[in-house]
């Protein structure tokens, strides 16, 4: 479907996820656009991306949808094609990541969106609208966890260690950290080592490495800062290492929940712990954030750390990323989606 200018559909084609009784079911059909309210944007969806939070959707996954049936897709990028706010919005190529896109309301999987414009950054002019979803909510965590380190003080030439780092945000958290002269030690699971170097890591090591002795407190400091997107046990372990007034951002959960530490790396090294959440950043923070990623933080090779699939694949792709074997983002391109109905 294809409105004309300032017209608003009542549906959009869309990747829907619904629970039945037999299990969860996605398919590409028609699926209802909410009403528009005052301020609302209708975007034409170029690229949206799927995040780790999207796969869970994606397997139906209690606790992050609203409701089911549901349209995942926390990040979109597209152009502004109606307006019940501002009229100059119009035209303009934007995206949005976060607040309660793709969780609250249907998301970027589908052909139009409808987004509050409070929540819509336009898209710098050195970025294409495929960059821009490149980045999305990995880039902007990974720019919110890079920022954590560099406020607390943390320089070039420093050791920094970023785990998970074949992920989405692993990946573009060490391409950010090592393009501002860091040395960056990246912790990865996978036999990734050309990757993980060719996107600016010094060195690669397995996360076993990073293991330490239950019984010790504390260990030989290695890491004037550190950036955790696994979550679980290793924090206990990176928490032992990190420097006198180190920086430990921590953002993800794929591997685990839940650690225990003692108070010595605070109250010994005085270690810093950030935490970082993406969703509700306010909009003048996300703003200065997208400048520094679309210029002096831009990855040299910014199209490698990403694959880009068609709708239809985004059931393997989520599998995929729930199993940890994905290497990089994914990002989903709209054009080529299959007709409505069709068989995933
Ligand atoms: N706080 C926020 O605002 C925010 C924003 C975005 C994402 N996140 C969270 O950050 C984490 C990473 O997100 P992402 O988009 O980068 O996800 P991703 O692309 O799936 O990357 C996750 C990486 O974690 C590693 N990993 C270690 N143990 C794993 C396990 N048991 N299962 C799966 N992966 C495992 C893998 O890297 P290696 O193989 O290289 O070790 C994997 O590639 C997720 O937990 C996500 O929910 C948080």
């Amino acid at each position: 479907m294809t409105p004309g200018e300032g017209q608003w559909p009542a549906h959009c084609r869309a990747f829907v996820v619904d629970k039945t009784a037999g299990g969860v079911l996605c398919a590409i059909r028609a699926h209802p656009l909410p009403p528009a309210g005052d301020g609302d944007l209708l975007i034409r969806v170029a690229f949206s991306a799927l995040n780790y939070k999207d796969a869970l959707v994606v397997r139906g996954a209690r606790g992050i949808a609203c409701a089911y049936p549901h349209v995942p897709g926390i990040d979109a990028a597209g152009v502004v094609v109606a307006s019940r706010g501002r009229a100059d919005w119009v035209g303009q190529r934007v995206l949005v990541t976060g607040f309660g896109f793709g969780v609250d309301r249907p998301g970027g999987f589908a052909d139009y969106a409808v987004v509050p414009q409070d929540w819509v950054i336009p898209i710098p002019a050195s970025l294409s609208t495929l960059d821009s979803m490149i980045f999305g909510t990995a880039g902007l965590t990974a720019g919110l966890c890079a920022q954590a380190l560099i406020d607390g003080g943390v320089q070039a030439g420093d050791a920094v260690l970023v785990t998970g780092a074949t992920g989405a945000v692993g990946s573009q958290t060490v391409a950010i950290l090592a393009a501002q002269g860091l040395r960056v030690t990246a912790a990865s699971r996978k036999a990734a080592t050309a990757y993980l170097q060719g996107i600016g890591a010094h060195e690669v090591c397995l996360p076993d490495s990073l293991a330490t002795p239950a019984g010790k407190a504390l260990v030989r400091a290695r890491w004037r800062g550190a950036v955790d997107t696994v979550g679980g046990k290793a924090i206990e372990d990176i928490l032992k290492q990190i420097h006198e007034d180190g920086v430990f951002a921590l953002c993800g959960m794929a591997g685990g929940t839940h650690f225990s530490t003692s108070v010595f790396p605070f109250i010994l090294r005085g270690v810093r712990l950030a935490g970082i959440d993406s969703v509700r950043v306010p909009i003048a923070r996300r703003h200065a954030l997208w400048q520094k990623l679309a210029g002096p933080w831009r990855p040299a090779h910014l199209a490698d750390l990403a694959t880009i699939v068609p709708l239809s694949e985004v059931p393997t792709m989520a599998e995929r990323l729930l199993s940890g074997t994905q290497i990089g983002r994914v990002v989903v391109r709209m054009e080529a989606a299959p007709a409505p109905g069709a068989a995933l």
